[in-house]
């Protein structure tokens, strides 16, 4: 079928053949398809959705797009973590030495800030010297050396999504869960791994904000996934307020360096031990979660995983001596606090405002070619469930420049909610699926 036809039998709520949506993508890759029936057929998709079999189809030629790595000269089950993206979501600077050193190999094919979320490739960047465009060949290398290595996206993964990632930014169809779930699980599947871990972020600072949606969402990537011939289970975490108690990029390496030292909040900690034990199961390295946390704790307490890390970042060209003294990471010039404006509990702190209150310091991308301020962001010093009285610090605000500071204040005062009774604590790991 041509172009208008598939684009007409889809807006009708018509099923399309797996050869067609297989041609429609390839057209679309190689410039045959323009932007303009792209567009409309991505939003005749976001009204009609996509059946098992037609999202089977899409995601495997968008995967197919490009080259799909083999990285079987590396032993053992690779494994990834994929998050679905929140604020101070910094679990995957802890997660990845932590499951190498118990011998799961990772590779990683990381994104950078996305919207109010941080990115993994950004925080590794604070560490000076730390390259994130390593060529693919080296990228095998060290995920078969070091046991990890984490990158950015490469022109040859996946090429359909970078292409239709940036179309469904400008034509409002970047929340639809079947693209939302094709886009994700064809880099993924892309990068060489043999079995997928999913944290699905769920509230104020995720995409999903409601947890019937984030549910849909994992059901359908691990749909994907099974259809490929991975394994993939997903836990889906809370992202009602910021995880742990740094957002901002040099901040986040600092507190994930403490928490292979077990000394990070515990929220970062307890979802970041969920989703490796996930790992270490996956990755044939435990027979259950209990003996994988048991694994785990002893990586931190014998130093093995920050060891790992200080490893990962000299191959990446980074300098190692920053981990193991956190000074000589960046480190901003001022800092001052955010005074509550009452007392009482902290009822809620609203992730997304403090997501654009850090992008607005500097911490994130306001524009593509925004440069950051790896040096800026925020301490939490007050958290959800804590007491405060009027004028304690809620936030302490690292800055470089003061031109930006009251107005960033006034936004982390509008993202925290002060009340009189102290809320009930929620879950972190709200559900489990495979
Ligand atoms: N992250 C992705 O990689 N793709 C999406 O569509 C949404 C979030």
């Amino acid at each position: 079928m041509r172009p208008y036809e598939l684009i007409k039998a889809k807006r009708d709520g018509k099923k399309l053949s797996p050869d067609d949506i297989a041609a429609f993508i390839d057209g679309y890759t190689k410039g045959s398809v323009p932007d303009y029936q792209m567009s409309a057929m991505l939003m005749a998709v976001f009204f009609r959705g996509l059946d098992d079999v037609e999202l089977g189809a899409w995601a495997r030629a968008m995967l197919f797009s490009g080259e799909v790595l083999d990285l079987s000269e590396t032993p053992g089950i690779k494994v990834d973590k994929h998050s679905t993206g929140g604020v101070g979501d910094k679990v995957s600077l802890s997660l990845a030495p932590l499951a190498a050193a118990c011998g799961v190999p990772v590779p990683m094919i990381s994104g950078r800030g996305l919207g109010h979320t941080g990115g993994t490739l950004d925080k590794l960047e604070s560490i000076p010297g730390f390259k994130v465009d390593l060529p693919v060949a080296d990228y095998r290398r060290l995920v078969r050396e070091v046991g990890a290595c984490l990158i950015g996206q490469t022109s040859t993964l996946a090429p359909a999504d970078k292409k239709l990632y940036a179309l469904r930014d400008v034509t409002a169809t970047v929340d639809c869960i079947p693209l939302i779930a094709s886009s994700i699980m064809s880099k993924k599947l892309a990068e060489g791994i043999d079995a997928l871990v999913l944290d699905v972020k769920v509230g104020s600072g995720a995409f999903m904000k409601r947890i019937e949606d984030a549910r849909t969402l994992a059901r359908t990537m691990i749909a994907i996934g099974r259809e490929m011939g991975k394994k993939v289970t997903a836990l889906l975490t809370d992202m009602d307020q910021p995880l742990g108690r740094t957002v901002g990029n040099a901040l986040e390496v600092i507190e994930a360096v403490e928490m292979l030292r077990g000394k990070a909040p515990a929220d970062y900690t307890e979802v970041t031990l969920a989703l490796t034990a996930e790992m270490l199961v996956l990755g044939g390295k435990a027979k259950d979660a209990a003996e994988a946390r048991a694994k785990l704790q002893r990586c931190i307490d014998d130093g093995s995983a920050e060891k790992k890390l200080r490893e990962l970042v000299k191959a990446q060209g980074g300098d190692p001596s920053a981990i193991a003294d956190l000074g000589k990471l960046p480190r901003a010039r001022h800092t001052a606090p955010v005074a509550a404006p009452a007392g009482g509990f902290v009822t809620g702190i609203d992730s997304e405002g403090i997501g654009l209150a850090a992008m607005a310091l500097g911490a994130g991308r306001e524009r593509t070619d925004s440069v950051i301020d790896p040096a800026v962001g925020f301490v939490l010093e007050k958290k959800v469930g804590d007491a405060v009285q009027a004028g304690e610090p809620l936030v302490t605000v690292h800055y470089n420049d003061a031109a930006k500071l009251e107005a960033v204040k006034a936004r982390v005062v509008a993202a925290y909610r002060i009340g009189g009774e102290r809320p009930a604590p929620r879950p972190l790991v709200l559900e489990r699926l495979e």
